[in-house]
């Protein structure tokens, strides 16, 4: 009995031990921490609205602007109209559970990072309304739960990428990005009933 007991001890602690390090990595690591210190610090922020985003905290969710899941994984990361200038670190794809990325009405600078297209659970993107520039990422297309997604008012050129056509479920993103890019134009058609949405 009292074994058992012990068993049963043991494998609750395992088990709250795997919860509590689910972000770690062997070397108790948290790699959302790692990647959203490198966001912070391709940014430019003058009012310190990441003032408390803290390279040694053991966990990100009680940081400004960050959301988390009941089981510890940033979800969402809100930072909009916040005068952040610089770059967007590419380690944004390192956040693996991300749904949601509000960073418009910025100055947000440089090309906006392929490795979004990793983030499988994204399902809103604004980046409106700020300077980036260069293409859009062609795997912007691999998002396949992308419902919502604002790049106008930047200094993005180039090609429409055919991975966007893809994404024809997602409608109301693709007709937004029509407002920035003219080569998105072959999609105009087929969405501007969609446009009255804006
Ligand atoms: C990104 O995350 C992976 C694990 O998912 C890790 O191996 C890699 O080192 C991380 N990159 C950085 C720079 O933290
Ligand atoms: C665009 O962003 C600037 C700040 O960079 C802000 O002043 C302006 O109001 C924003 N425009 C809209 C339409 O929100
Ligand atoms: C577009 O961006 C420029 C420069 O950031 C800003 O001055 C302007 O107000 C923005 N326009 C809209 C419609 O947001």
């Amino acid at each position: 009995m009292k074994s058992l007991l012990l068993f049963s001890l043991g494998s609750l602690f395992l088990t709250l031990m795997g919860i509590s390090s689910a972000t770690l990595s062997p070397a108790g690591i948290n790699y959302e921490v790692v990647a959203l210190m490198a966001i912070k610090s391709d940014l430019n922020d003058p009012y310190h609205v990441l003032e408390n985003w803290d390279s040694n905290s053991v966990d990100p969710c009680s940081w400004r602007m960050v959301t988390c899941s009941p089981d510890g994984y940033v979800f969402s990361l809100g930072l909009p109209s916040q005068s952040l200038s610089g770059t967007l670190s590419p380690l944004i794809g390192n956040l693996s559970e991300l749904q949601s990325v509000l960073l418009q009405n910025n100055a947000i600078s440089g090309p906006i990072p392929a490795t979004i297209g990793k983030l499988e659970k994204l399902h809103t993107l604004d980046l409106s309304n700020n300077t980036f520039h260069g293409e859009i990422p062609t795997s912007l297309g691999d998002l396949k739960n992308l419902n919502y997604l604002r790049l106008n008012n930047n200094s993005l050129t180039g090609a429409c990428p055919d991975s966007l056509s893809k994404l024809e479920v997602s409608l109301l993103w693709t007709c937004l990005i029509i407002i920035l890019v003219v080569p998105c134009r072959k999609y105009q058609q087929r969405l501007s009933k969609l446009l009255v949405t804006l």
